[in-house]
């Protein structure tokens, strides 16, 4: 420990002993192609959330939708155009997914998307009130398989009862994964936090607002099962 602040597992500093945590990713540079380059410099002003409220950075009320982990961003951008009336904020880490996400909102001509590039953890601690939030989705999350990296999974009881105080009551929230191990572990997470209600008995069946996403077809590839879980405050 240096200046107070403590080393993290992916090398980075936090400050603050009390803040430390387990990321649910480890930043690697990642390749950005020159047209994410490019996205980055040009449309990232454009699209980035500011540093407040979420709320704030739309120039219309609207109901807004968190996508946190939206990877190359593909079924942000078809869920976006397929629920115009609502806003969307995509939370990622991952450059070169941002960049190339960028490009698409323009290529589109959306204006209901924002983008944070932050670890999503530091965004609804510090960018949602508590009842701001009308939907959170969290499509494939990394499932870290190995035991000893179960720590690192984004979805735990801690980060679940974050997102139900950010959620308004009866605000959904909505999981998938093609890691069975990991979707039992999403529904003992659930069990562990009053607020929340599990829809399903225990999962239900893809809703129509949710296109597949490229981490599901790898999935699907590989012949795993797909599970959606559907919880509401
Ligand atoms: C397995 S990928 C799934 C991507 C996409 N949702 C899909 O289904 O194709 C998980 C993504 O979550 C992102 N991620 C993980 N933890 C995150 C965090 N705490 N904040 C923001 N993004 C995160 C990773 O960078 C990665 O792109």
């Amino acid at each position: 420990m240096k200046d107070g602040r403590r080393e993290t597992e992916d090398g980075s500093r936090e400050a603050g002993v009390g803040l430390r945590r387990v990321r649910s990713f480890v930043r690697r540079p990642g390749r950005l192609t020159p047209a994410q380059e490019r996205a980055l410099e040009e449309l990232l002003p454009r699209y980035q959330v500011g540093e407040g409220d979420l709320r704030d950075s739309f120039d219309r009320p609207a109901e807004l939708v968190v996508e946190i982990g939206f990877g190359n961003g593909q079924a942000l951008v078809w869920m976006a155009a397929h629920e115009p009336e609502r806003n969307f904020v995509g939370i990622e880490v991952h450059e070169p997914g941002v960049g190339r996400l960028l490009r698409d909102l323009a290529a589109e001509g959306l204006d209901n998307v924002r983008v944070a590039r932050r670890d999503a953890v530091e965004v609804l601690r510090e960018q949602t009130p508590p009842a701001s939030l009308d939907q959170v989705r969290i499509y494939f999350p990394d499932p870290w398989p190995k035991k000893r990296h179960h720590k690192r999974r984004l979805i735990q009881p801690d980060f679940l009862r974050l997102v139900a105080e950010r959620l308004k009551p009866g605000g959904l929230l909505h999981l998938a994964t093609d890691w069975m191990p990991y979707a039992e572990w999403m529904l003992e997470a659930i069990d562990e936090v009053p607020e929340l209600r599990n829809l399903g008995q225990p999962h239900v069946e893809r809703p129509p607002w949710r296109p597949q996403t490229h981490f599901e077809r790898r999935g699907l590839k590989r012949g795993h099962e797909i599970v959606d879980i559907l919880v509401r405050r």
